[in-house]
């Protein structure tokens, strides 16, 4: 009995009507926001240095706690801290090893090791001097006219005679702090090379093979691809911003999440400390270092070499939004009790609030202001045109609404234009979440911040999360959300994208409500990550695009200016039972018509369109997102395992309008067009139609 309801169940679709989606296509509908999709960046993962930061030698200024972290040394190297750069100050003298046939150096490990392909340019750059040989602590000799410094690139482990596989030699001139440049050629691909350094002592004519008073310091020690993302000097790994830019996207919320907040406000991410010259900006330890006992990445440093100008630069290059985030002068309240009082206390809250103020300055004042100086310095003369700021990350209690009550009063009264975005807190509702809402509207953000991450039932159900929000006032940022496996398995595989494919049809018909998007987290590393799923993986060589990036990617493509109202029976398509669990939304995009729908149902099913208000649709494109295997994943050997496959649409006529199982077109008695079409089941799918 109980197969035989299990198999009438199965059949149920065969004996069913198509379903009919109306389309109003000439209902004026509501506009989407052009910041509707973006990206969330944050440097967990290893997304910043070692990721789209596209410097390759890690803790290059010996800031590090333990100052030579990521480094072997050999011979006589010393590590001091009287070197030119005031908030970097170490650096290392490298002297004679002591015995004729000993060496002196030191030998970078990178971010897992160094990517190096074959054929391409790397840049070498450091800062350095000749300096003063000295024996236990006397001075014996004046430093040396000039000294020479060989680097190789290796890879320490091929079996070849030699692991050096390129190498050049840097001249050092006088004993003055000064930068030298010189450039590889790669001979062969390394995933994973290191860059080992020699003190050279020979002597100036070559005539005695080793110098005992051979001397030089170095600082700074930097290797760059030549080929950055819009070859910029300090610029972002190629591959990886362009797999950003691809997403088209409409903001970019940066530099997190957590990190903005700090495990002690100390720790906090201090925009000021991103910005001037590189060599002068301080590490800080980040949060995501130590959060995971199961992941500990002691060697897991913010060189903040990717720091605020670059993010606005990126955004703008992207033709993204930038939205900062800034700390509220509160310490990570996951991580903190309150009762240690490790929030800044109000009185002494103006630093934060001034950092708030002086952002807005360097991203918009003129040239001639005080941090829009530093911006034109840097080079950008012209303002970054900044609209949104975001004051906080993950906060809530009254703690955080007084705060932030304070920073909008003078950011407002300062800079009425900005656009505020306060927090609903960690979770997608509770008590906080309700706390906060009312809140943030009474203080009048204009947007507010919401995460969530959550299980497939949750992206399934939630469709309609926000057909009942409130029209007026506080729009939403949907800052934070990704679908993690309800089995533990947090992967990027097929099921989690279909029902965040589903979930976002419910953001897109909300357009009038929600006003921004953005996956989390961005990037990981596969030899990095503490957090995952993740939208892009890579390696050091290699990008990966996941299931859940072709489903950001294909809303963003097909974004739309204004919502078409797409209605079954008379009702929006929201997944529902009687709905055959089919969740669809639609947009004009120009002159074309863009419908959504995800199948979440295991079985085919055949859907009609009907075209209200249109007269001829004349051509149609389908692309789909679908695997056999629900936890299939794209992997770096396997990158296409899951990829949209686009046809055009069969614009023929459909023989039998009342058969089931017949497609095409046909026009109803009042001459509106209508589309048999068959939607196979667990599929995402995406029309568009002239
Ligand atoms: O995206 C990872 C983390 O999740 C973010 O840093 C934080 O805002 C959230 O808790």
């Amino acid at each position: 009995m109980k197969r035989l309801l299990v198999t009438l169940a199965a059949l149920l679709p065969l004996c069913a009507a198509a379903q009919t989606l109306r389309i109003d296509t000439g209902a004026e509908g509501i506009p989407v926001q052009p910041t509707m999709y973006g990206l969330f960046f944050e440097d967990i993962n290893f997304a910043a240095d070692g990721g789209l930061y596209a410097e390759l030698v890690k803790n290059r200024s010996f800031e590090f706690d333990n100052p030579l972290m990521g480094w072997k040394t050999f011979g006589n190297v010393e590590v001091r801290d009287d070197g030119p750069f005031e908030r970097c100050p170490h650096y290392v003298r490298l002297r004679y090893a002591g015995h004729p046939v000993m060496f002196t150096g030191l030998e970078n490990e990178g971010y897992f090791g160094m990517g190096i392909e074959q054929g391409k340019q790397y840049r070498l750059s450091v800062w350095a001097r000749t300096a003063p040989f000295t024996v236990k602590g006397r001075k014996s000799s004046k430093p040396a006219a000039k000294e020479f410094v060989t680097f190789h690139l290796c890879d320490d482990d091929t079996m070849e005679e030699s692991q050096m596989f390129a190498d050049e030699v840097i001249e050092v001139v006088g004993s003055e702090w000064k930068k030298y440049e010189t450039v590889f050629t790669a001979p062969c691909t390394v995933p994973d090379a290191t860059l080992r350094i020699f003190l050279e002592t020979w002597s100036e004519d070559g005539s005695v093979p080793y110098r005992k008073d051979c001397c030089v310091d170095l600082e700074h020690i930097s290797l760059f691809p030549v080929d950055t993302y819009n070859g910029h000097d300090n610029g972002l790994r190629k591959d990886i911003a362009e797999t950003l830019e691809a997403l088209h996207p409409g903001v970019l919320r940066f530099p997190g999440g957590c990190i903005v907040e700090g495990t002690t406000l100390e720790q906090r991410y201090q925009w000021k400390n991103s910005v001037g010259p590189v060599e002068n900006r301080p590490v800080n330890m980040n949060r995501w270092n130590y959060t995971f006992a199961e992941r500990q990445f002691p060697d897991y440093y913010q060189s903040y070499g990717l720091g605020f100008y670059e993010f606005f630069q990126f955004a703008e290059e992207i033709g993204a939004k930038a939205l900062p985030v800034i700390s509220c002068g509160m310490a990570c309240q996951f991580q903190n009790d309150p009762e240690d009082h490790p929030h800044a206390a109000l009185e002494d809250l103006q630093p934060y609030i001034d950092d708030a103020l002086d952002l807005i300055e360097f991203a918009n004042g003129p040239a001639t202001s005080q941090w829009g100086s530093v911006r034109a310095q840097m080079g950008h003369p012209e303002p970054f045109g900044l609209e949104y700021l975001a004051v906080g990350n993950e906060q809530w209690s009254d703690e955080f609404v007084v705060r932030l009550r304070k920073f909008v009063e003078q950011i407002r009264g300062r800079y009425p234009e900005i656009k505020l975005i306060g927090s609903a807190g960690p979770y997608s509702g509770g008590e906080w979440f309700d706390e906060l809402w009312p809140q943030m509207r009474e203080i009048g953000c204009d947007l507010v911040d919401e995460h969530y991450y959550s299980w497939e039932g949750f992206y399934e159900r939630n469709a309609t999360r926000y057909d009942n929000y409130p029209r007026e006032g506080s729009k939403v940022f949907a800052g934070e959300y990704a679908c993690h496996g309800s089995d533990g398995k947090k992967f990027n595989h097929f099921n989690a994208a279909l029902v965040e494919s589903a979930f976002m049809t419910g953001l897109e018909r909300n357009a009038d409500v929600v006003y921004m998007a953005t996956y989390a987290p961005l990037l990981a590393h596969v030899k990095g990550w503490q957090w995952r799923p993740d939208l892009v993986w890579f390696d050091n060589l290699r990008v990966l695009k996941t299931t859940n990036y072709y489903v950001q990617q294909l809303y963003s493509l097909n974004r739309g200016d204004r919502v078409v109202p797409l209605t079954m029976n008379g009702r929006p398509v929201v997944g529902a039972r009687d709905q055959r669990e089919l969740c669809a939304s639609a947009v004009w995009q120009g002159d074309s018509l863009v419908v959504k729908i995800t199948n979440l149902s295991d079985y085919s099913q055949t859907v009609e369109f009907e075209f209200a208000g249109m007269q001829e649709v004349s051509s149609g494109t389908l692309t789909t997102l679908h695997s056999d295997n629900a936890v299939a994943e794209n992997t770096l050997d396997d990158p296409c395992a899951v990829v949209p496959v686009t046809v055009p649409v069969d614009m023929t006529e459909c023989p039998d309008p009342s058969n089931y199982w017949l497609y095409g077109w046909y026009k109803a008695g009042d001459g509106t067009p209508r589309f048999k079409t068959k939607i196979g089941g667990r599929t995402f799918a995406v029309y568009k139609f002239k």
